[in-house]
C-alpha cells in the first residue's frame, strides 16, 4: 500500500503515522523501530535529565535508523527549562520536533532558521490556529479519548478533527483514540492527513522501557477501564483504572490541591507501575483505545495489520458492499 498526504510529504515518511511522545518510554529502540516500518518515531525529550543524554539518544536513534525521526518536547512538564534539551536536539540536526504542553513560541523563535520541521501537538480548536499563525508546519490534535494529558473540554476526537481541519490551512494528524486501520481511514475521512498513536505503541516489542505488566494490563483491559485524574488541578489526563487512580480520585474530591497529591502524581508513582510493574502501588497513562488492543506485536507486523485493515476499508467501500446506493 502506497500513501500519499501532505503529511507523508512534509516529514518524508511512507505512511502517515506518527508515534508520540510517550514519557518514559519513547526511546531509540521505539523511535527507531517506528521510522523503520515507514512511519515517524520519536524521542520523548523531557524524560531525559540531560542534553546529554538526548545527544546520546539521538544518535543511538540515528544508528538504527537512516529515516526521519523526531523529537517531543512537553514543554509544560515538570516546570523544568527545556530550551537547552531544544539546542542540544537543533545541534545535532532532527528532521522534526514536536511541541506540546504550553506556548510553543520560544521553540519556534530558536528553530527559526534551521531545516527541522515542527508540529505542535494541541487539545483544541484555538490552541491549533495560534500554532499555524506561529509557524507550525502542521497541527496534531488529540481528543478526550486519548491516554496521557488532555484538553480541558472533553471534546471528543470525531468531533475536534474536521472542526480542526476547516479552521487551518495546514496539514492536520488526528490523535486520541485510533488503534487500528479503521481508525486511521476514519480520520483520514475526517480531513486529517496522518494519525498520532500513543497507547497502541505501548503494547509494541520495541516499546522495550515498558514492564510486562504495564503491557498486559493494556491488553486485558476494556474500554472503560481508564479514569482521568489531576482535573482538579487543571491539567486532567488519562490513565489506567486501577487502586492508586482511586485514590488519587478520592483526594481530588477533597479540592486540597497540589500539596495533598503531589506523591501520588509524581514520575515515581508512574514509574512504579512501568517499570516495576507495581500496577496497583502506582499509575500508567493509557487512552480508551486499550479496550481493542489484544496483543503485543513488533511495529512492522502492526503497520502490515493496518495496511490490511485499511485495504478492507477502501474495498468496502469502492464495492459499495450496500454501504452506499
Ligand atoms: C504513556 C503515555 C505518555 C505520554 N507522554 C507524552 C509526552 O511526553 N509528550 C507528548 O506530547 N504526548 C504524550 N502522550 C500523548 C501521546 O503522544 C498521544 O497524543 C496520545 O497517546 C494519543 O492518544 P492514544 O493514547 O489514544 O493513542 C503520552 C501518552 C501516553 C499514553
Amino acid at each position: 500500500m502506497k500513501w500519499n498526504t501532505r503529511i507523508t510529504n512534509l516529514l518524508g515518511i511512507e505512511r502517515p503515522i506518527v508515534q508520540g511522545g510517550l514519557a518514559y518510554l519513547a526511546y531509540h529502540e521505539l523511535a527507531s523501530a517506528v521510522s523503520n516500518a515507514g512511519g515517524l518515531g520519536q524521542l520523548t525529550a523531557m524524560s531525559m535529565d540531560t542534553p546529554e543524554l538526548l545527544r546520546k539518544e539521538i544518535n543511538l536513534t540515528k544508528r538504527k535508523t537512516s529515516k526521519p525521526f523526531g523529537v517531543n518536547f512537553a514543554i509544560g512538564q515538570h516546570g523544568r527549562p527545556f530550551e537547552h534539551m531544544v539546542e542540544a536536539a537543533l545541534d545535532e540536526g532532527v528532521d522534526i520536533i514536536s511541541v506540546t504542553g504550553g506556548n510553543p513560541k520560544p521553540v519556534f523563535d530558536m528553530v527559526r532558521g534551521t531545516n527541522t520541521k515542527v508540529l505542535v501537538l494541541t487539545a483544541g480548536k484555538r490552541q491549533a490556529v495560534k500554532a499555524e499563525e506561529l509557524g507550525a508546519d502542521a497541527v496534531m490534535v488529540v481528543g478526550q479519548e486519548g491516554g496521557g494529558h488532555l484538553g480541558k473540554d472533553d471534546t471528543s476526537t470525531m468531533v475536534l478533527v474536521p472542526q480542526v481541519v476547516e479552521a487551518l490551512t495546514i496539514p492536520v494528524i488526528a490523535s486520541g483514540g485510533i488503534g487500528d486501520g479503521r481508525g486511521l481511514m476514519a480520520a483520514l475521512s475526517l480531513g486529517a492527513e496522518g494519525i498520532e498513536m500513543g497507547t497502541r505503541f505501548i503494547a509494541t516489542k520495541e516499546c522495550t522501557h515498558a514492564h510486562k505488566a504495564y503491557k498486559d494490563r493494556i491488553i486485558s483491559s476494556k474500554e472503560t477501564d481508564t479514569v482521568i485524574i489531576k482535573r482538579s488541578l487543571g491539567a486532567p489526563a488519562r490513565v489506567i483504572r486501577n487502586q492508586f487512580a482511586d485514590r488519587i480520585q478520592e483526594i481530588e474530591t477533597r479540592q486540597e490541591g497540589y500539596e495533598s497529591l503531589k506523591d501520588y502524581i509524581s514520575g515515581e508513582a508512574n514509574k512504579r507501575f512501568i517499570y516495576e510493574g507495581k500496577d496497583e502501588d502506582g499509575f500508567a497513562w493509557a487512552g480508551q483505545v486499550i479496550g481493542s488492543i489484544h496483543d503485543v506485536p513488533t511495529v512492522a507486523e502492526l503497520f502490515d495489520r493496518f495496511d490490511e485493515e485499511a485495504s478492507k476499508v477502501v474495498e468496502k467501500w469502492s464495492e459499495q458492499k450496500g454501504v452506499i446506493t
